[in-house]
């Protein structure tokens, strides 16, 4: 059965209905153009594959229908990828997800989990989410949970929408499911952009509240576009990821830029349970966003992955990303000490230790009287340290340390730094 069998009923009038609420929800609201983008059958990919399948079979086939100059320095050709990543490692992405967050026989998933068509390979989650608001945000109000990765308004503003912050948690930190249900519903948002672990405090949301919220998502025709790019790094409890509570509306953009330490290789997925998402709409984007994902990165993690996915299909924890999880939770261990010792205090929903991700988010303490930015301002002027001021992210007076790009010697230093910076502020009173 072809993907579009599968999703798609009574096409009217050149309009297609969807089964699926994921594509009826990016069909209704997508722009005119974009709609001819994921409608197109493009010419060029097509002759592509099927070369490719005639080639690996018939030694004397000559393909001609490549844009690229070969033969010529031959150790040096990287050849284009597919649009949406290579076959080999989308698949190695779908037995990660599967196994790391549970996801066979759950409804609205086959049984067997994911597999390659479930997954595209993007330059990194930044051009996944940026490809995926394209679909959902155009001139559409976007709903932010706090705290948000500073990136997230220009992406959503680049694709024609608008991000409205809402007010999520109350004064114990819990989800105000009322207020949240009331502001959705008065902004007349129509999707949601969350982040577990969190970006910068390390947050999760606990599992009856990812519940919850794919109720109201249901209640409301919300999709939610999940960013789980941290999300094997947890500290505390199992990792979850959205897909397991709302299959038919949820994307998750996700990367191996912080689970894998490879920022630079502009590797990320994007991933859905509908196949016609992942697998027809996703590469026609990207093939016209990007042409395609970086291939040398793509290969640096298909040699990580096959292991790491051995592990978890054998039942053990995968090896690589258990090791760095340890290294980084005796460094977060370290930081936070040190803060309070000075006088920081957590700021995130956990108070002792953050639950997952790769920095702190610290409240300054009471007698600095500077707010973050000019904090931020006077560790960089005495040249003692950078750090960024949590006003980006949404938490005015907080300050976020990203203890994963220090080795412990170099946070052992940090605290020397960090007591003259705050020496040279009292002292100036
Ligand atoms: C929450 C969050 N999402 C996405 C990204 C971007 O990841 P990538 O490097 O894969 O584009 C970041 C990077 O800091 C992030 O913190």
């Amino acid at each position: 059965m072809s993907d579009k069998s599968s999703s798609q009923s009574k096409p009217s009038k050149g309009i297609p209905e969807f089964k699926a609420p994921l594509l009826d929800h990016a069909w209704t609201h997508m722009p005119k153009g974009i709609r001819q983008t994921v409608s197109s059958e493009p010419t060029i990919p097509a002759i592509a594959a099927q070369a490719k399948v005639i080639a690996a079979q018939n030694p004397d086939f000559i393909r001609s229908d490549q844009g690229q100059v070969v033969g010529i320095l031959p150790d040096n050709e990287v050849y284009y990828g597919p649009s949406s990543g290579l076959e080999e490692l989308r698949e190695l992405v779908g037995r990660f997800w599967t196994y790391a967050y549970r996801l066979k026989n759950k409804p609205g998933i086959s049984p067997q989990g994911l597999d390659k068509k479930n997954v595209a390979i993007v330059s990194g989650a930044t051009e996944g989410l940026s490809i995926v608001m394209h679909l959902f945000a155009f001139q559409k109000n976007v709903g932010l949970m706090p705290l948000y990765w500073s990136n997230y308004k220009g992406i959503i503003l680049n694709a024609g929408g608008n991000p409205v912050v809402i007010k999520f948690f109350n004064e114990d930190y819990k989800i105000d499911f009322k207020n949240v249900e009331r502001i959705i519903k008065k902004n007349k948002i129509t999707s949601l952009l969350i982040n577990f672990p969190n970006n910068p405090s390390g947050d999760v949301l606990t599992d009856e509240e990812l519940q919850q919220l794919a109720a109201l998502a249901r209640r409301l025709n919300l999709i939610i576009i999940s960013d789980e790019v941290y999300n094997f790094i947890r500290y505390k409890g199992e990792p979850q990821s959205m897909l397991s509570f709302a299959p038919e509306r949820t994307v998750v953009i996700s990367s191996a830029s912080k689970e894998y330490l490879i920022p630079g290789a502009r590797v990320g997925y994007v991933i859905a349970a509908e196949e016609m998402f992942t697998n027809s709409w996703m590469p026609k984007l990207i093939r016209s966003f990007s042409s395609s994902p970086n291939v040398l990165g793509q290969r640096i993690l298909l040699d990580i992955l096959k292991d790491e996915v051995r592990d978890l299909e054998e039942g053990r924890s995968p090896r690589i990303i258990t090791e760095i999880k340890e290294e980084l939770k005796i460094r977060c261990d370290l930081i936070i000490s040190i803060l309070q010792e000075k006088g920081f205090e957590l700021a995130g929903r956990d108070r002792d230790f953050p639950s997952g991700a790769i920095s702190v988010l610290a409240r300054l303490p009471q007698d600095i009287k500077l707010d973050d930015k000019a904090f931020v301002e006077k560790a960089l002027e005495l040249k003692k340290f950078s750090a960024v001021p949590a006003s980006v992210f949404g938490a005015p007076g907080c300050i976020r340390f990203g203890y994963a790009g220090m080795t412990q010697e170099t946070i052992m230093k940090f605290s020397k730094n960090l007591q003259d910076v705050l020496d040279s502020i009292r002292k100036k009173r």
